[in-house]
């Protein structure tokens, strides 16, 4: 039998509570599928990092890095100044394993839960392929005269040709291995950041000429959000930087139905990657049994697939359809109809 090795991280929050979920759920697909899951749990939270001012070490890049996967809860504590978790915990786990895509699809299961009128599941079915390496998270910057009136902070948007160019590479493989509309849209700001989205641009139609089959579209970020709400049955893949990326899956899992829903993975092609919620700790509602666990779930679908269990990643994500489309009243914590438990159960209740 096959056996995957998984590193947890539960994190902070209402990230165990969630994680607890996906793993109830992982079991179900693996028995199911007749596959085996050794899982590690890691402690990376702020609650230990209060304890003990222990972040991420050398060593457990090193260690996770024997992982078949990583799956990751929440990072992000109410007691730790903000910064100091994202840039020793969870942005060093994406830099120190190259996972240089993230990969966020944005669907809607069930009408009633999408914020835009008229719009039904088959307008909303895209993903950003959203750089995660460099751009304005590489940290690079400086303060000039820091505290007095003449201060200057300067903060860069790093962005290497080769970076750039192996993230649009795998948006075009990822657009045609989907097979849906078979369209590419870099979303940028070639009219403003005449440097960084040059490069993008560039690199984007010299790639473009390898895959002929795939239509190419460009989008400037501000109306890519208008166009979000307006027309997102334009979408089909979008590629674009650390930043923009960031900021538009947060309104793409808006229009899927809520954070509650919102799954995402930090992608290494070569390498081991790392699969989470996107929504974060949400510390007001931790420990009641009240936050939505399937992001969390979804999570446990993409990292499925990305190992390679194609039918458990599908019977998963079948699953939580029907989850969505059959029992839950809203996606949003406390609202669900159901508490974080009960919904892990009616997954796997759908998935045996
Ligand atoms: C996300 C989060 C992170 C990011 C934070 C927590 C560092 O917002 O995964 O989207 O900005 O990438
Ligand atoms: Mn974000």
């Amino acid at each position: 039998m096959k056996t995957y090795r998984i590193a947890v991280i539960p994190g902070d929050g209402t990230g165990p509570e969630v994680v607890r979920e996906g793993l109830k759920v992982l079991d179900a697909a693996a028995e199911k599928f007749k596959f085996a899951c050794e899982k590690k749990i890691f402690d990376f939270s702020g609650e230990r990092y209060l304890k003990t001012g222990r972040l991420l070490e050398e060593g457990d890049a090193a260690e996770l890095k024997r992982y078949s996967a990583i799956y990751l809860g929440a990072v992000g504590h109410p007691g730790v100044k903000p910064g100091i978790l994202e840039a020793g915990v969870l942005l060093k786990l994406r830099f120190a394993l190259d996972q240089y895509i993230n990969l966020r699809p944005i669907k809607l299961y069930n009408p009633d839960f999408c914020p835009l009128k008229g719009k039904n599941p088959e307008d909303i079915d895209f993903v950003v392929v959203r750089e995660n390496s460099e751009g304005l998270y590489k940290g690079m910057g400086e303060f000039k005269d820091k505290g007095t009136q003449d201060e200057v902070a300067i903060q860069v948007s790093y962005n290497t040709r080769k970076a750039v160019e192996r993230c649009i590479r795998f948006a075009f493989e990822y657009c045609r291995k989907r097979n849906k509309k078979k369209k590419l849209t870099l979303c940028g700001k070639t009219n403003v950041l005449t440097y960084a989205w040059d490069l993008w641009q560039r690199a984007f139609y010299a790639v473009a000429k390898e895959y002929p089959d795939i239509q190419t579209d460009y989008a400037h970020v501000d109306a890519t959000t208008m166009w979000f709400l307006k027309n997102p049955e334009w979408f089909d893949v979008i590629v674009t930087d650390n930043m923009f990326g960031d900021i538009i899956t947060d309104l793409g899992a808006m229009i899927q139905g809520g954070m509650g829903i919102a799954a995402g993975g930090n992608i290494n092609p070569q390498g081991v990657s790392m699969f989470e919620p996107i929504g974060g700790s949400a510390p007001k509602y931790t420990g009641q049994n009240v936050i939505n666990p399937l992001a969390a779930i979804c999570a446990v679908g993409m990292m499925l697939e990305n190992l390679g269990e194609v039918k458990a990643a599908e019977a998963v994500e079948n699953a939580v359809i029907k989850v969505v489309q059959t029992k839950l009243k809203s996606l949003a914590a406390g609202k669900m109809g159901y508490s974080t438990s009960e919904v892990g159960d009616l997954v796997v209740d759908y998935i045996d």
